[in-house]
């Protein structure tokens, strides 16, 4: 097996996605860093990445992001796997330092750190990394720092677990924490034995539904803006909940949200922002 790999400065589009799964028969992938992204195409002989290369060519002028795919392809060199340390993806995990008390490490840093939340993403979602992942967890130590005390918690969409585990850290509260991928639920568990120090009551589920007669004092959902759209008003109909954070949209779909939250006794309080991902804290009065 070779690839070819190369960082782009934006995001594929969908539709160039779709395009390309269309022609292209080789498979690829693309991986979010910090503002950048890894692109990687996989061949069984170099030579298909050539037949790639002269189909990009011939679409490139439908849109920008084929010509930055040739042209990523063209100026990358083939690496066959077979002389590869497979670890190598690992090193472009670092550590981080969300905020003051919240540190995140991989469990692979060589400088472990006793008072940091280890997080090994497998093939889960959530490193800490990702914009909007971090901005939940921004929000959460200002809650604390404003002393919300929650008893109990609800993080939909747990991916790796490191929501639940930075409200375990903060608030040694009750964590309810539900995921429908199975994967997710694995890589929770085993980052729950990772960080057994940490503080908190942690029950996981591998479902999409929500125990709508449980009382959460405190509910988290970064997720995709199809998931909140669809399901937002079923959420803000939960009884006594006392604080929602909203995360996974982007300001186009802000509005809509909005319209959705008037209808509601709750009050947008906190609106953070990286790049166009917005995450909003809600109380309910
Ligand atoms: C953007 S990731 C967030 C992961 C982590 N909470 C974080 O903040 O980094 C969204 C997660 O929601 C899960 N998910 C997507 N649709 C879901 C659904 N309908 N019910 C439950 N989980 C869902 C995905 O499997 C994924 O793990």
């Amino acid at each position: 097996m070779y690839t070819r790999e190369f960082i782009l400065k934006k995001r594929i589009s969908e539709e160039s996605l779709e395009l390309l799964h269309q022609v292209c028969n080789l498979p690829f992938s693309e991986f979010e860093l910090k503002n950048h992204f890894l692109i990687t195409f996989y061949a069984k002989n170099p030579s298909e990445f050539d037949v790639i290369s002269q189909l990009l060519n011939q679409l490139k002028l439908i849109n920008s992001d084929l010509k930055d795919l040739e042209q990523g392809i063209n100026n990358s060199k083939s690496i066959n796997l077979s002389n590869v340390n497979m670890d190598n993806w690992k090193s472009f995990l670092s550590d981080i330092q969300i905020s003051k008390s919240i540190s995140i490490q991989m469990p692979w840093s060589d400088k472990i750190d006793a008072n940091s939340i280890l997080i090994n993403p497998s093939l889960a979602f959530g490193t800490g990394h990702h914009q909007t992942t971090q901005s939940c967890i921004k929000i959460l130590c200002r809650l604390k720092d404003e002393n919300f005390n929650p008893k109990t918690a609800l993080d939909i969409g747990t991916g790796t677990g490191i929501l639940s585990f930075v409200c375990g850290k903060l608030f040694g509260c009750k964590i309810f924490a539900i995921d429908n991928d199975r994967n997710a639920i694995d890589q929770f568990n085993n980052n729950l034995e990772l960080n057994k120090e940490i503080e908190g009551n942690y029950f996981v589920s591998f479902t999409s539904d929500i125990d709508f007669n449980k009382q959460y004092d405190l509910i988290i959902m970064n997720i995709s803006s199809n998931y909140i759209m669809k399901n937002l008003e079923q959420i803000l109909n939960l009884k006594n909940y006392k604080y929602i954070i909203i995360s996974g949209f982007i300001f186009n779909d802000l509005q809509s949200i909005n319209m959705c939250i008037n209808d509601y006794k709750v009050k947008i309080v906190k609106l953070y922002s990286q790049d166009d991902w917005v995450t909003l804290g809600l109380i309910n009065e």
